[in-house]
């Protein structure tokens, strides 16, 4: 599944010795408010220029440079093919000259090289320096080398450099680089500009002005579904029932509604413009018929609840025009699959993803979920016990391939 991720997600940040490697607490402070983790690996000459302790505080992690940190009478390995292996991409700003020669001949002299030349993952890097030596024909050839390589290049930029020439060898600022990044990244992604709907939460049904009918979904799921849809370039409109969560994504619009008959009101008012419609939310089958206005007191002696069914938003929306994609929830507790291919059929989805309240860490309130993906062809895919960010990357990578195929 790794090959397929699009995010920048978990980003390895190296950093080599060069002025510019002042900007690099803004780099570090862009990328994470752009959602992203940062590992950042310094070259010793690196050290020179910026400090490990401000680029540990804001990354929130360690600040790697050497292959073997020894302490007294300890040492311990810092496994660059684990680091290479963890990131999404690789990113090396200030890029120096001397470190895109060693990148273009393979030296591996320090972690951060040792990382360049472990890294599967896109790499992309900033070059830094002044006129002369990024005019120099070693240094172009080198890029050029690169970049046959498949590495990618962001900036250097025309302006003022360090010894006061004016020319090419600025480094992009650390905005520009943060939304090279994005757009590189999400641009591979079928998402990128398309509308997703996702319901989210419980909905609580009012017995009286204190009292509802609830359960306990916690929304994390579908949460997690709108921070990747909006990372992977989607317009996300998530509509949620009542949980204790933030979104952070500002292209998340989010609409906080309370009881079954307002997510459905939401959600279709919003469904004719939806490109992928994900049905997460635990919506209750059943409200009271009747809700009291004023407080039930014990004296009233309620026996029984007459109960009326909800609007069951899924079937409303299975009536879709061609080429929307839906995607629904199944919790079951017996007969899982056959119920889930069957309640896929009936409400005419693309695609179900089966939770099954069977399996230890799976389901309300967990961080983690397994989870059965089954596909209109009754294809099913039993992913393992993952994260709940982990499963909506598994859910995405499959909506995105069926919205590939729709087309
Ligand atoms: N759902 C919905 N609106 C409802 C009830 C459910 O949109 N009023 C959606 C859920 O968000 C989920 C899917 O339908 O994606 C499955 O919900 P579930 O309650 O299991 O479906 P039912 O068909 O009601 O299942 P059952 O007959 O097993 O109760």
């Amino acid at each position: 599944m790794g090959a397929d991720r699009v995010l920048p997600r978990k980003v390895l940040l190296g950093i080599t010795g060069g002025i510019a490697a002042y900007k690099t607490p803004m780099l570090v402070r862009a990328l994470v408010k752009a959602g992203a983790e940062v590992q950042v690996v310094m070259t010793p000459a690196a050290h020179d220029f910026v400090t490990p302790l401000v680029l540990s505080t804001l990354s929130k992690r360690p600040v790697l440079t050497e292959m073997v940190d020894r302490g007294p009478g300890t040492a311990s390995w810092n496994d660059h093919v684990h680091l290479a292996r963890w990131a999404d991409l690789m990113l090396i700003a200030p890029a120096t000259a001397n470190t895109l020669a060693k990148m273009a001949i393979g030296i591996c002299d320090d972690l951060l090289l040792a990382c360049w030349l472990s890294a599967e993952c896109p790499v992309f890097v900033a070059p830094a320096m002044d006129l002369e030596m990024y005019r120099n024909r070693s240094t172009r050839a080198n890029i050029e080398l690169l970049k046959e390589r498949g590495v990618h290049t962001i900036g250097p930029e025309e302006g003022e450099l360090a010894s006061g020439l004016i020319g090419e060898g600025r480094m992009s600022e650390p905005e520009a680089i943060t939304d090279q990044l994005i757009e590189a990244v999400m641009g591979r992604s079928a998402l990128a500009g398309v509308k997703v709907l996702i319901t989210a939460g419980p909905t609580h049904e009012a017995i009286d002005p204190v009292r509802f009918i609830g359960n306990r979904s916690s929304g994390k799921m579908g949460f997690a579904l709108a921070e990747e849809a909006a990372a992977r370039g989607a317009q996300v409109e998530l509509i949620t029932g009542p949980v204790e969560l933030t979104t952070h994504h500002p292209r998340i619009r989010r609409t906080d509604v309370t009881s079954a008959a307002e997510m459905a009101e939401a959600a279709k008012q919003r469904f004719p413009e939806t490109a992928i419609a994900i049905l997460s939310a635990a919506v209750a089958d059943w409200r009271p018929a009747h809700v009291s206005d004023v407080k039930m007191k014990k004296q009233d002696r309620l026996s029984a609840l007459e109960l009326e069914p909800t609007e069951d938003i899924l079937a409303w929306m299975g009536g879709k025009k061609k080429g929307q994609l839906l995607v629904g929830f199944a919790l079951e507790t017996s007969n899982e699959r056959r119920n889930a291919k069957e309640k896929l059929e009936r409400k005419n989805l693309d695609l179900i993803v089966l939770n099954s309240l069977n399996d230890p860490g799976a389901g309300f309130g967990h961080d983690t979920n397994k989870v059965t993906l089954i596909d209109a062809d009754k294809n099913a895919t039993d992913l393992p016990l993952m994260s709940k960010a982990d499963v909506a990357i598994a859910i995405l990578d499959r909506a995105e391939k069926l919205l590939t195929h729709a087309k």
